[in-house]
């Protein structure tokens, strides 16, 4: 087909479609640009997103009648919760199984990279992000020493050397720079092969009546499509396959956001293993009805998370007689699935998930003057998938509820923008916790006179800073192993532990 009648073949789509207007300006642009834009718009499969647009806004459309979702809406059931803090007695089973599982490298971990993070500010990847801890350390980095000592602690216990392969799913917009910084810092140690890197796809930004938006005359505006957008990606890159090559049997799905997140945490691998269930996810109690977490709980008696964007509040402060929160099952995005169950997903059930609306404010050229223009307030939608929304599909779903200041402690804001989730609580969380680890290994901080610092701190305004303690992942992955760095002894902070030994940052001078 000569180029003349593939643009007519594109033109006549773009009609059948109602997206004509998409080459308003084509006149207007280059030849590299009329070839952009183009094979941009030949890339999108206009008749899916028409029908997806539809049932998108006819779902939200019901949102109004919020009460008939009310009604449907129960907590989770005790049968498939099990918890760090009622089940202390089966936690070192369950940490043997997890173990056990990765030594036999049959554990995967698999990192929801995609994100923009516009909230947070920044134009390079959120894993990329310094919270200022005294290391320096970013995200990606502490995640993969995680990876690390876990390999080294189910070696130890099992005797076999093991590999947690590590599979990163980016965006079109995150995926050259997520690379290179692997590349750049070498895998953080971890081996090249172990660490694969796919990209999930992109949608179209529209207009509330469906017409998409240019973000330049010659460029659609594309965002990705929501962190569900996983399944199509783990199909369309061949990644099941290589799950399956390598012989993985359980999946921890988790983003990249959470400073304590428990890569691979073979405690929940365990349980999720010894309950026989096929998906799972890890909560901590919502406490606050507008923290902005999605609830875990049943809809007409299906498993599904219900989001802080599509909860009314009335439901959100609902109270269980003992006074907490009748949904207080704060999903944290750390899901487990078997191998089967993810097959299934990716081979069966993706293409009925639905796609979720949200209004946002994007900027667009506006066809009659050919300006972009910055709305003030939303203009239109994205449409997204979200990875919670295959609950529904499990067999056998459980929950696992953990402590917060254990586990979840995620970078959203910028720390301009206000006191939450953002990186002086991210960093502030990871040291407090490293604190008491010191503290539970029998170490002792002392101020600059000697005097034992207690052991809570006493904070007298919210400016306080934390004891600054940071522990190397490759020292102690959640606070086992640090008796012989610190048990009878008295620290000043700031104190690193890392593999080098222990170092107080002020005495050392550094
Ligand atoms: C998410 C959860 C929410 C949970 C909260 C906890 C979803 C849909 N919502 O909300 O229920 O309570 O985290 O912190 O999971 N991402 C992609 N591709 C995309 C969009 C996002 O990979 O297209 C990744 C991000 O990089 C990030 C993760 O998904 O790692 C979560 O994205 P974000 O938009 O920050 O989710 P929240 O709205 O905070």
């Amino acid at each position: 087909m000569d180029r003349d009648s593939d643009i007519h073949a594109l033109q006549h789509r773009l009609a059948e479609a109602g997206q004509s207007h998409l080459l308003w300006f084509w006149e207007e642009l280059s030849v590299s640009q009329q070839q952009e834009l183009h094979m941009e718009v030949k890339g999108l499969y206009l008749e899916e997103l028409g029908q997806a647009f539809q049932k998108a806004m006819k779902d939200s459309s019901h949102l109004p009648g919020q009460e008939i979702m009310d009604a449907k809406m129960e907590p989770v059931s005790h049968e498939v919760l099990g918890s760090v803090t009622r089940n202390r007695a089966q936690l070192s089973a369950w940490e043997k199984e997890g173990l056990r599982q990765i030594a036999q490298n049959k554990v995967a971990v698999l990192l929801l990279a995609g994100g923009q993070g516009t909230r947070l500010g920044v134009s390079y990847p959120k894993g990329m992000y310094d919270v200022g801890l005294p290391s320096h350390k970013t995200l990606f980095q502490i995640q993969a020493e995680r990876i690390l000592k876990l390999q080294q602690l189910a070696e130890k216990q099992h005797g076999l050397k093991c590999v947690i392969a590590w599979y990163i799913m980016t965006s079109g917009r995150t995926m050259e720079l997520t690379k290179s910084f692997f590349l750049k810092h070498k895998y953080f140690g971890l081996k090249e092969e172990n660490v694969i890197f796919f990209q999930q796809g992109m949608l179209p930004a529209m207009d509330f009546d469906g017409k998409i938006l240019l973000e330049e005359k010659g460029k659609v505006s594309m965002a990705p499509d929501g962190n569900g957008g996983l399944y199509r990606a783990l199909g369309a890159h061949h990644i099941v396959e290589d799950m399956e090559m390598r012989g993985i049997g359980s999946i921890h799905v988790y983003c990249v956001d959470n400073i304590l997140v428990k890569v691979a945490d073979p405690r929940f691998i365990g349980f999720c293993l010894q309950k026989g269930a096929d998906c799972g996810a890890k909560v901590v109690e919502k406490t606050n009805p507008t923290e902005p977490v999605g609830v875990v709980c049943r809809v007409a008696g299906v498993y599904q998370v219900v989001e802080y964007s599509e909860i009314s509040l009335a439901t959100a402060q609902k109270r269980s007689p003992d006074g907490r929160l009748l949904f207080n099952a704060g999903n944290i995005a750390n899901h487990y699935f078997t191998m089967e169950f993810l097959k299934d997903i990716v081979n069966v059930y993706e293409p009925q998930l639905q796609h979720h609306i949200a209004q946002k404010k994007i900027p667009y050229v506006d066809i009659a003057t050919g300006k972009l223009v910055k709305p003030d307030k939303p203009n239109g939608i994205k449409m997204e998938k979200f990875v919670f929304d295959i609950f529904q599909f499990a067999k056998k779903f459980v929950v696992y509820e953990v402590l917060r200041e254990d586990e979840f402690s995620p970078l959203k804001n910028a720390d301009s923008q206000n006191g939450k989730d953002n990186p002086t609580t991210a960093r502030h969380s990871l040291m407090s916790l490293h604190h008491c680890w010191v503290l539970n290994a029998g170490g002792h901080f002392v101020d600059e006179n000697g005097t034992r610092l207690p052991a809570i701190p006493r904070l007298k305004d919210a400016s306080d800073l934390p004891i600054q303690c940071e522990i190397s992942p490759l020292v102690s992955y959640g606070g086992e192993g640090l008796e012989e760095f610190v048990k009878d002894k008295e620290f000043h902070a700031p104190l690193i532990i890392d593999r080098s030994g222990v170092h107080e940052l002020v005495k050392n001078g550094l």
